[in-house]
Formats: structure tokens, sequence, C-alpha cells
């Protein structure tokens, strides 16, 4: 068990209760999330925590049932930080009152201004008058506990910001920990400096943990591990590795439409340098021939994803006797599966085209990045030793060249694309731009137009060269390449790769646009 000096969130049930341990990762403090069912005296007494927080939470304190902690937290003495939910529930079990909702529920951007009196968790705030701040809430405080003092107000929240700082309570209504609160990061800053937090936690403590949940988690069971090529499952599975050895075999479905010397590069990296068991399953004849005549992009998907849970679980079998499927699920993925209003969304593309795998092979999870964002993971990434120009990798998407081949699939137009691709991210990687783009790519185009090479007349495919900058994938913006650097792609491309006779460049951002082309 690694002795850091710990951090205890208690979660109550907030949609974003990750990220307040992401913003504390960012200052090198080490935490742990528990749901507040599991957090008892006894739990308590055990952890001993340097410092709590309570997250937000759905609930209302006046439910029956509704979520709690047990009073001794109060008097651990150590510092204690209530969000929205946390909030209410401290002034409710220290002595405040708690109103219900009834018209003065708050929804969004707020700005606090502050009270006559300073607090050292505010350093740094209100320097200009008033600071923004995201408010989600129903009920209220109407009341604040005794040995509290007001910080802070918003129109909407009387107390916005309340604090006793002899016992070291701190109690806001707003979140700190989304980006729409600004100055939250500061805010968490404080809190841990309050506390003593040295900050000596690191990605290299990170893996050390995770190695031990994973050997504790697995024991002496077999895991399988579906490797795409990507960073995620690559880092998951060579965490995995390192945690369990051989006990993982790893399995890499190539389904025909990997980029150029894609699936080689997996191969020899995980079998030659990592010595990690790998089953490849060159299944590309399988998949191809399913596809042809396909042309729907949604089909195509749930061909593929169809497909591949088939292959999958064919390989897995030989493998014999896993009880565990390893995956390298991201703390996005995590919150894009549940819906905020509870109710269904569209469906603008089925993404999650694997899901439904584990189950129906009967096995068990180990997804060990499941806290993680992506920026995270290419740093345990690094920690691992895994290559840069590897973890810098652009994301690429499970369907692979196919929805990047609108229309119908052939071999011949996926060879073409290839080598069109090839051609574009070395010209990317040779201009130094690869790192400042999210993801870049090459669309063949169902279409043929005329041009003239020498002094013939070509009638070949036209494609579309895609490059866009973006946080998360959720929205994107296109890049803005030199006019130099786009002619001298296109004249690459079309000297270069034989059936492409033009090339265009798509300016389209997402939204409107998506990404990918289909
Ligand atoms: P879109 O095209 O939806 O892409 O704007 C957003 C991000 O998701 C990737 N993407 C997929 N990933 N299966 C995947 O695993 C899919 O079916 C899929 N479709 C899009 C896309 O490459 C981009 O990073």
């Amino acid at each position: 068990m690694t002795q850091h000096e710990r951090l205890l969130i208690i979660d109550f049930g907030s949609q974003v209760t990750q990220l307040i341990a992401r913003r504390l990762r960012e200052l090198h403090v080490y935490c742990e999330i528990h749901p507040y069912q599991k957090v008892t005296e006894e739990f308590l007494k055990e952890f001993k925590p340097k410092a709590v927080i309570f997250s937000g939470g759905p609930a209302s304190v006046f439910a029956e049932g509704a979520p709690s902690a047990p009073p001794l937290v109060f008097q651990l003495g150590v510092p204690i930080l209530g969000i929205c939910y946390g909030q209410q529930l401290m002034m409710h079990l220290l002595g405040g009152k708690v109103e219900r909702g009834h018209g003065t529920a708050e929804f969004g951007r707020a700005f606090v201004t502050p009270s006559a009196e300073t607090l050292p968790l505010l350093d740094g705030w209100f320097a200009e008058g008033r600071e923004q701040v995201w408010m989600s809430h129903g009920d209220h405080v109407s009341e604040i506990a005794p040995g509290f003092r007001v910080y802070g107000t918003s129109p909407n929240a009387p107390f916005a910001i309340t604090a006793d700082p002899e016992r070291q309570f701190y109690a806001v209504q707003f979140h700190p920990e989304v980006h729409h609160t600004p100055k939250g990061a500061q805010l968490y800053a404080n809190f841990v400096k309050l506390a003593g937090f040295t900050g000596d936690w690191t990605m290299g403590a990170y893996r050390e943990e995770a190695i031990r949940q994973i050997r504790e988690k697995v024991g002496d069971s077999k895991v399988i591990c579906g490797l795409s090529g990507g960073v995620d499952s690559s880092v998951a599975a060579v965490l995995i590795h390192q945690a369990i050895g051989d006990q993982l075999t790893c399995v890499f479905v190539d389904h025909g439409l990997m980029r150029q010397g894609e699936a080689q590069e997996v191969v020899s990296m995980f079998r030659d340098t990592y010595n990690i068991p790998l089953i490849h399953a060159d299944e590309s004849d399988l998949f191809l021939n399913a596809l042809e005549g396909v042309s729907d992009p949604e089909v195509k998907r749930k061909t593929i994803g169809r497909l591949f849970i088939d292959v999958f679980q064919k390989h897995a079998h030989e493998v014999g006797g896993a009880t565990f499927l390893a995956q390298g699920t991201l703390y996005p993925d995590v919150i894009e599966s549940v819906s905020f209003s509870g109710g269904p969304s569209v469906t603008i593309k089925s993404h999650h085209n694997v899901g439904g795998l584990p189950e129906k092979m009967g096995l068990k999870l180990v997804e060990p990045l499941r806290e993680l964002f992506k920026d995270e993971v290419r740093a345990l990434g690094r920690e691992l030793g895994l290559p840069e120009r590897f973890i810098g990798r652009h994301p690429f998407p499970g369907p692979g060249l196919a929805i990047r081949c609108p229309g119908e699939i052939t071999r011949d137009k996926l060879a073409i694309l290839r080598q069109a691709d090839a051609v574009y991210i070395d010209q990317i990687r040779r201009h130094g731009l690869y790192d400042e783009i999210w993801q870049a790519f090459v669309a063949l185009l169902p279409v043929r137009t005329v041009g003239v090479m020498g002094d013939g007349r070509t009638y070949d495919y036209a494609c579309a060269l895609r490059a866009v900058t973006s946080v998360d994938g959720m929205t994107a913006d296109y890049y803005p390449f030199s006019h130099e650097f786009l002619g001298e792609t296109a004249t690459r491309i079309i000297n270069e790769v034989q059936g492409i006779n033009r090339v265009t460049y798509d300016i389209t951002s997402k939204p409107p646009g998506t990404i990918e082309w289909e």
C-alpha cells in the first residue's frame, strides 16, 4: 500500500466528481473517490485522510435515505470542502438550514462578489471585483451552521461561499471543478495548500497504485485484451502486462481497414519490444467480404462491430480460461455514455462499436484507465516507456478506413486511400505540424473527375484532406494550413498516388460537420 498524503472525495453522485479528482491530480495530490455508502466510521479511521471533499449530487437532503456522511468526519480535525450538495449536507449536519428549490433553483453561469472579510481559500480571487462560477442546484442553504460566515454571494445564492476558518470547514454552492468556473483550479490549489499537502503525487505513483489494484483485482486469473493499435488500448495493455505478466494475452483483430504499415507496426511493437503474448487475427478477408456492396455508414459500423465480437470471441476462446477482459476505456467514454438529461440522446454515429462484448462473453472487466483523460493516458504511456511517436499518435476510429471511404468499399479503393494518407501524414510530419493537429487523414471520395497529366486525359478519384484541432473530439475546427503546404501536398499526392487526380481541402468545422466523413 502506497503511503501518500491522501485526500478523500466522498461521492454523492455528481456527474462531475471525476473532474475534482483531475483538478487534484494536476496539483500532484493523491486522492481517492469513494461512494458515500462505503464511507463508514471504520472506513474513515482506516483511510486517514489529510483532507476531505464532499462532492455535489442530484439528491435533496430532505429525501428519504438521502446520501450522508458519518458525523466522525467532522471530528477528524482535517479540512473539509463541501461542493453544492456537499455544502447543503454540511449545513444540514452541522446545524444550519436548507430549503427546497421553489423558484430559487439556479443552473448555469453566475457571478460571485466577495464579502468584506478575506479568506485564504480565495487567494487570487476577486482581482476584478467578481468571479464567474458555475451553479447547478435545486435546493439551497437558507441558514448557515454555527461557526460559519459568508465570504461570497451571488444574486441567487446569498451563501455562495461559506466557511468556518477555525475548523477549516469550507462550503461552496457552485462547482469549482468545471471550466466554467475559471478560478476553480485556484480554489482547489488554495484548499490543498491550507490542508498542508506537499504535492508528492506523480504519474509514477499513479502507475504503482494502478499496478497494485490490477494485481488485487485479477489475482492469478487470465486476462485478454483487445488491442486496436491506438494509444488507449496500448497503454492499458502495457500497464496490465507490467502488473501480471503473461497472465495477459492480447488479441489484435486486423480487419483489413488499418492504415499503411499499421498492422505490422502494432504486432512488432507488442511482440518484439514488449514480449506480450499476442494473437494477430488477420481477418481482413472476412471483414472486406462482409462489407462488399455496403455503402450506408451505420450498416458499415454495425457489420464491423458484429464481426469484431465474433472474431474476438473465437480467438479469446483459444486462450482458454480467461475470466477478465481488459479495455482502454477513458473517463470521457464513461461520461458520454451517461446521458445528462436521463433520456436517450440522439445517435449521430454509433461509436461504441464493440459494446456488449463483456456481457456476451461472460467476462469481468479490467479498465485501468477509467479515471483518466486522454492527456493523462499519454503521460502514463510516457511513464511506462512507450515511444513518444506512438504516444502522440492521432486517434483512429474503430471501423478504420471503412468510414474514410464514403460509399462502397473495395480493396482497390483502400489501396489508393492508404497511399494518399501516408503521403499526407508524411507531409504533415515533415512540416512539423503533426503535434498541433488533433487528427488528420484523407477521405477517398466516391467520385471520379477528369484531369490532364502530361498529354493525356485522366479520369480518376478525387480525395479530401481533413485536419482538425480539438480538445476532446466533441467540437473541432479545421486546421489553417498555408496555401503553400496545401499546394505542395496536392502535387505530391497526384504525382505519387496512382488513381487520384484531384485533391480538395475540407474546411468544415464540427459542428455542423463531424470529424470523419461518415
Ligand atoms: P466524429 O466523426 O463523430 O468523430 O466527429 C469524433 C471522434 O470519434 C472518432 N470516431 C469513431 N471512433 N468508432 C470509434 O471508435 C467510430 O465508429 C467512430 N466514428 C468517429 C473520430 O475519429 C474522432 O476522433
